[in-house]
């Protein structure tokens, strides 16, 4: 520790009582790793959908103000007034960002973590938007040697999210997988873990271009719902791969309801004596993303057995077990640059990060524009 800096950056998110959010570079000082811990210096991190959700949260960046210096920026954003009422539990705490990383271990608390020591690491830290990290061993990965910090950086949240979805498919029995917004960077890897796999899988997306993506990698089934026919379209590919599973990532308006719809129809479709309840199949959509804000709309037609709900990775990996964690964990790790390979459109630093355009670009969620903070 003794060769290390007395002091590091480290970036927080306060929502104010004032009705404003704060967005701001802190100098702190070093932290020391305890029994079980070791410090991270961190080199890379991420920019994902959920860590805008407390980065930025609701906030009106177009109404961003600046303050402080350029090592040290402050930004402060005004709040919906709406929001406000949802915001109690985070009020006027500064709270820290950056769900996951890679960086090398440059201190350890006891002999575990000593052995650790210039490695490489992988972390889901919940403060990597941070020059140095305090993690549990327990939750480093190690890198292969080959493996730099923007390999490894996201090697957490969209990989073991997306391999997730495909062992909620097996446990419940679906023959296969629908996906929304599914050009995103983590439907991307679905795509590659599907077709490796020989799981059907159906794409949607809603533009041109992302089903050229996803059909570039392999897919056969990438629908865009803003085509006249897409709800034919959606039917028949759930009569082809008899997919009684989705993963919907834009949770808000009637895309979760036509899927559900979808789904029943295709099952309906195989009974051999009607009943006025509809198929007995079971089907579900998971809402694991709010990329549009409106509320979920199920229509009529979708018969009884079907649910909506939440689905979050900690929770699922919480109930999957050891031996599943494990085996997930290897997987990302050995197709590190492969089938989890992230594509990274600009890299910023932790300063470019807090300009206001910069957080517009990053705020926009748009496809193929996945913004890394790099610590150097
Ligand atoms: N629940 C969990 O545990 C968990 C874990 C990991 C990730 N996630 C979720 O997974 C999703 C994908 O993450 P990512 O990092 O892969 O995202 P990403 O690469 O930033 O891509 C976001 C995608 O969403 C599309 N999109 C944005 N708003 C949309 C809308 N209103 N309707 C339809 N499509 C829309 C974008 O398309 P355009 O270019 O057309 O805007 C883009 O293709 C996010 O929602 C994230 O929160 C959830």
């Amino acid at each position: 520790m003794s060769d290390l800096p007395a002091t590091m950056r480290k970036m927080t998110s306060e929502v104010k009582s004032n009705g404003t959010l704060e967005v701001r570079l802190s100098e702190v000082p070093m932290p020391k790793p305890g029994p079980g811990h070791v410090l991270v210096k961190v080199e890379a991190a991420p920019v994902n959908p959920s860590d805008l959700a407390l980065l930025l949260s609701m906030a009106d960046v177009s109404g961003a103000e600046v303050s402080g210096t350029d090592d040290l920026p402050v930004v402060t954003m005004p709040m919906p007034s709406f929001a406000m009422p949802m915001m109690k539990g985070r009020m006027d705490q500064a709270m820290p960002v950056g769900n996951e990383g890679a960086g090398t271990v440059v201190a350890a608390g006891d002999k575990d973590g000593e052995a650790m020591i210039g490695r490489r690491v992988a972390a889901a830290g919940g403060e990597m938007f941070s020059e140095y990290h305090v993690v549990p061993v327990a939750l480093c990965m190690p890198l292969p040697d080959s493996a730099s910090a923007r390999d490894g950086a996201s090697s957490f949240v969209n990989p073991m999210t997306s391999l997730a979805m495909t062992e909620v498919m097996k446990r419940e029995k679906s023959k296969g997988l629908i996906h929304t917004a599914a050009a995103s960077n983590l439907g991307q890897m679905l795509q590659r873990i599907c077709a490796a796999d020989g799981i059907p899988l159906v794409n949607i997306v809603r533009k041109p271009e992302q089903q050229a993506i996803l059909k570039d990698l392999g897919a056969t089934h990438t629908l865009n719902s803003q085509d006249d026919d897409f709800m034919q379209q959606l039917v028949a590919a759930c009569v082809e791969t008899d997919a009684t599973i989705a993963f919907d990532a834009v949770g808000g308006g009637n895309l979760a309801g036509q899927i559900v719809t979808a789904m029943e129809m295709a099952q309906a479709g195989k009974m051999t004596e009607y009943s006025r309840y509809g198929s007995d199949t079971q089907k579900h959509v998971y809402v694991y993303g709010r990329l549009d804000l409106s509320p979920t709309v199920i229509p009529p037609g979708a018969g009884m057995a079907w649910g909506v709900g939440g689905f979050l990775l900690p929770h699922f990996l919480a109930s999957a077990g050891a031996e599943t964690r494990m085996r997930m964990a290897g997987r990302v790790l050995s197709e590190l640059t492969t089938t989890f390979a992230s594509h990274y459109s600009d890299e910023i630093t932790l300063a470019e990060a807090l300009k206001p355009d910069v957080m517009a670009q990053y705020n926009a969620r748009r496809t193929g524009e996945k913004f890394l903070i790099t610590m150097n």
